[in-house]
């Protein structure tokens, strides 16, 4: 079975704020994807699949060192971690004094422990949930000024029920395409490319993540679905994307998506989602 708690219908919700989080497509999403024994994230994220879905095994992989290190952390530590954490979420800590100080604690400690839970507390009181880094490997989100902050708890526990049957990697996407076997299923949600970005921009497009990885990940799903593993990527929908999931199942629609801060500022963005199967 891979849809979880069907009959419910409930959408379980990550307990860190992410760009790119799923929760709106995530219907979407497990329509296609198939069964399997084991599913594969590569670019995990706040693992929104990985929580909605209920295969018996998974590969959950970033290359986002701190977000897995805090998800091996409550996997690993469970109640006793989960109550450390906690005792930063205090209304005192909501205040800018105190978040610069704890991210400077942050990018000075190389305690796991202690950079896992204020990792957790940076997501949530940092500005508009960002998670940016400078040159150095520093935090630098600037301070979110809530009114309040809640420490969720409730969607924290539901994530370690999960945990149980799943690793945690700090790898990037072709190491952990490495890894897949016959009977893996493999969801793909990669840094999006640009809604304009055409082949035409190929050369010029400068960034962590770029046409050329678009590119390279395209192949690899291709290839990857050759061995007998379902591979789904999901993207913008654009010229480019098209192209590069030629061959695939595809399924295109439009998500409101907020592109501010302010709820009221949205924006309908193309999306596709791309099946490569055997
Ligand atoms: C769009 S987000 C995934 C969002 C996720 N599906 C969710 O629901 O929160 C893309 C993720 O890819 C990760 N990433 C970027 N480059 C990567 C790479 N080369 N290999 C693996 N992960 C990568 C980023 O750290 C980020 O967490």
């Amino acid at each position: 079975m891979k849809a979880k708690k069907q009959e419910i219908e409930k959408i379980y919700v990550p307990f860190l704020k992410w760009a790119g989080g799923k929760r709106k497509i995530i219907d979407k999403i497990k329509e296609m994807l198939p069964d399997g024994k084991r599913l594969i994230e590569p670019f995990s994220g706040s693992a929104t699949v990985f929580l909605n879905t209920n295969y018996k095994d998974n590969l959950i992989a970033d290359t986002n060192k701190d977000v897995i290190n805090l998800f091996k952390h409550l996997k690993n530590d469970k109640k006793a971690f989960v109550d450390y954490c906690s005792e930063y979420f205090i209304s005192e800590n909501n205040d800018p004094e105190k978040y610069y100080q704890f991210r400077k604690d942050f990018n000075e400690s190389d305690n796991t422990e202690l950079r896992a839970a204020l990792f957790l507390y940076l997501n949530k009181h940092g500005y508009n949930g960002l998670c940016r880094y400078n040159s150095s490997g520093g935090f630098n989100v600037p301070f979110g000024k809530y009114k309040s902050v809640r420490f969720p708890e409730d969607y924290i526990y539901e994530f370690i029920e999960q945990s149980k049957n799943a690793s945690f990697k700090t790898q990037g996407f072709e190491k952990t395409f490495s890894q897949a076997r016959e009977g893996d299923v493999i969801y793909c949600d990669p840094p999006y490319v640009q809604q304009n970005a055409s082949k035409h921009t190929f050369k010029y497009h400068k960034g962590e993540f770029g046409l050329n990885e678009q590119e390279k990940l395209a192949e690899l799903a291709k290839t990857t679905a050759q061995k007998g593993i379902p591979t789904l990527v999901s993207n913008h929908l654009t010229e480019f994307t098209e192209e590069i999931y030629k061959g695939a199942q595809m399924n295109k629609f439009s998500v409101r998506r907020s592109i501010s801060c302010k709820g009221d500022q949205r924006e309908k963005a193309s999306e596709i989602l791309a099946l490569f199967t055997p």
